[in-house]
């Protein structure tokens, strides 16, 4: 006799039936359990993910940012595809009811992003470190053979470092400092293209070597190049000879040179003042105060001029570095 025959026999004679129970187990509750903590782990877990990715995409923008379309484009697929996992996770969780293998599945999926995300941010600070390495032997290459520039690379970027602590906060939000930090420090990595007959002439230059000295920021660009994380500051340092009258080397005026350009163009001329070399002697900060007065609205920015005049000359003298004489 079957099951269903009982049953019907059952109800026939009068008995009193009841829906089947089920059977509950402590080990069903134990994977219930289990289930949740998992679930609920892997969601946290993928709402760090999310936060970690927008702090990437959205706070990093010093020398490991690019500046490039197409990875622009990767970036937001890849943010995008982590929301869509996201909605899908707590879909699957909220309406579906998972048991313990669809909950560890969506669990592990939450650790592997995780794995994934820790080692790109790995790799990229690698890399970083690494052109950061290659940019810094430049400029020692840069100190070694060209006496007059011996230190100023430095003292550009100590400069420009202590202009950027003075800035009004708008400006400050234009710019990521260490992105400044390395473009004032490379701004002049060109001049390993430009002949050394040229860069240790004792005298002033001619007409002619005077446009191959102007051909630094082109080549600093150039030899920059395969340094990828270098790629939003190759503008800064391409421009940072430009004038806001529109008569520098590239033609471009006022606010069409980029912000951080103007500012290391102000260190560039304080420094250049204030530092000796074999065609001159150093000037005092008095007189560099004075010629950048006067370059201010014509060679240099004005309103960032009188910033730069606001810094207190002890502050500017701070910046001198050891190997710099004057
Ligand atoms: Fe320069």
């Amino acid at each position: 006799m079957t099951a269903g025959h009982k049953i019907a026999q059952k109800t026939a004679t009068g008995f009193q039936t009841s829906p089947p129970v089920p059977q509950v187990t402590v080990l069903s509750i134990y994977m219930n359990v289990l289930n949740i903590i998992f679930i609920i782990t892997g969601a946290l877990l993928m709402m760090a993910n999310i936060y970690r990715y927008l702090r990437f995409l959205y706070t990093t923008t010093d020398v490991l940012s690019s500046e490039d379309m197409k990875d622009k484009i990767w970036k937001n697929t890849a943010f995008l595809l982590l929301i869509f996992f996201f909605i899908g996770y707590v879909f699957i969780a909220v309406f579906s009811r998972p048991d313990f293998m669809m909950a560890m599945v969506l669990f592990w999926g939450s650790v592997f992003v995780a794995i994934v995300l820790t080692l790109m941010f790995t790799l990229l600070q690698s890399a970083k470190e690494r052109s950061i390495e290659i940019a810094e032997a430049l400029v020692g290459v840069i100190d070694a053979r060209d006496s007059n520039l011996n230190g100023h690379s430095r003292h550009v970027q100590e400069l420009t470092m202590m202009f950027y602590s003075y800035l009004p906060a708008g400006m400050k939000r234009e710019i990521s400092p260490i992105s400044l930090s390395y473009a004032s420090l490379m701004h002049d990595v060109g001049k390993l293209g430009v002949p050394e007959s040229i860069l240790n002439k004792p005298a002033k230059l001619d007409d002619n070597e005077w446009e191959i000295m102007k051909k630094h920021p082109d080549i600093g660009v150039k030899i920059l190049k395969p340094l990828q994380a270098f790629d939003n500051i190759s503008n800064w340092i391409l421009y940072h000879h430009e004038r806001v009258d529109g008569k520098g080397y590239h033609l471009l005026k006022a606010e069409e040179i980029p912000l951080a350009a103007r500012i290391i163009a102000i260190a560039d001329t304080y420094s250049a003042i204030t530092m000796r070399r074999s065609y001159k002697d150093a000037r005092t900060h008095e007189e560099a105060v004075r010629i950048i007065s006067e370059a201010a609205g014509t060679q240099l920015d004005e309103e960032l001029v009188k910033i730069f005049l606001g810094i207190p000359k002890e502050e500017l003298e701070k910046c001198i570095p050891e190997q710099l004489e004057y």
